[in-house]
């Protein structure tokens, strides 16, 4: 029987693939690096079977769109930040089968759900950077990208949540599910950009994330979720904070009695807030 085995809060900040190149950004992500690649050995150690990632660079504004295709593989370039990111080559298995469960299940749960096999829809870096440091072992542990809604609430996204924890129990599948996406999400304007890589925009974002983080390492998830609607609004959450709505909803919602572990200390990138954070589920047996 299948389950999720694994459920993280994860970065995927250009920085990273930066700091994994020769060039003068070398190594200034080194305990990003260092936390999702924490994240991939456990995964391996819990022999999940599928990634199924909520990538908030897969921004979708009418209904939840599923990547389903049985192989991902292409040369990739980011149209956001092509001098950062590009000529990354990439080749994973897919999970079309487990894309038709959480397909079904969120119709179920009265939702629009869309499950694409589409040759030419490929990954974003929000799915890529994560898995290039994760994922590199063979054989390589299947992907299974779900977009973020941009125009979604915390409740559909809880929802969405619910139903990829049910369509993981009738699966086959060990899963490990990915919110890939930031804590506050504030940018710079276009002048400040390059004096923010390693700053925060405003000290009110800052120390809101940490006001979420003590919430996840203490298990106050009722709390945390009464406040989500507005840390999402006030600190600009990336793709509507989808990500981690949908997290909280496998995790239970407020019956969520589990704590998050921190794999990395907060650091903020290029105005934003970014953390790793492994949280506690009931393992399958
Ligand atoms: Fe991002």
């Amino acid at each position: 029987m299948g389950d999720i085995v694994l459920a993280s809060k994860i970065t995927h900040v250009p920085s990273i693939w930066l700091s994994l190149q020769e060039g003068k950004h070398h190594g200034i992500r080194r305990p990003a690096e260092e936390a999702l690649a924490e994240v991939g050995r456990r995964a391996r150690a819990r022999q999940v079977d599928t990634f199924v990632i909520a990538d908030t660079h897969w921004l979708n504004s009418s209904g939840f769109h599923l990547n389903g295709k049985a192989r991902h593989e292409a040369l990739y370039a980011s149209h956001e930040l092509p001098h950062f990111i590009q000529g990354l080559r990439y080749s994973y298995p897919g999970d079309p089968e487990l894309a038709a469960l959480i397909g079904e299940e969120i119709t179920a749960g009265g939702q629009k759900a869309l499950v694409h096999d589409i040759p030419e829809l490929g990954l974003e870096y929000g799915t890529l950077v994560p898995m290039h440091i994760m994922n590199s072992d063979e054989p390589k542990i299947r992907v299974l990208p779900i977009g973020c809604n941009m125009y979604s609430t915390v409740e559909e996204n809880l929802r969405v949540g619910e139903a990829i924890a049910r369509a993981a129990r009738r699966s086959g599948r060990r899963v490990g599910f990915l919110a890939s996406g930031s804590l506050s999400h504030q940018f710079p304007t276009n002048a400040l950009t390059s004096q923010y890589l390693n700053r925060i925009s405003a000290d009110f974002n800052a120390q809101m994330d940490h006001t979420v983080l003590a919430m996840w390492r203490e298990g106050r998830t009722e709390e945390f979720l009464e406040l989500l609607p507005d840390y999402n609004e006030r600190c600009r959450g990336e793709g509507a904070m989808a990500d981690t709505g949908m997290l909280f909803g496998i995790l239970g919602g407020t019956a969520y009695h589990g704590r998050g572990e921190q794999l990395c200390d907060y650091f903020p990138s290029t105005g934003t807030g970014q953390v790793v954070v492994d949280f506690s589920v009931q393992l399958a047996a």
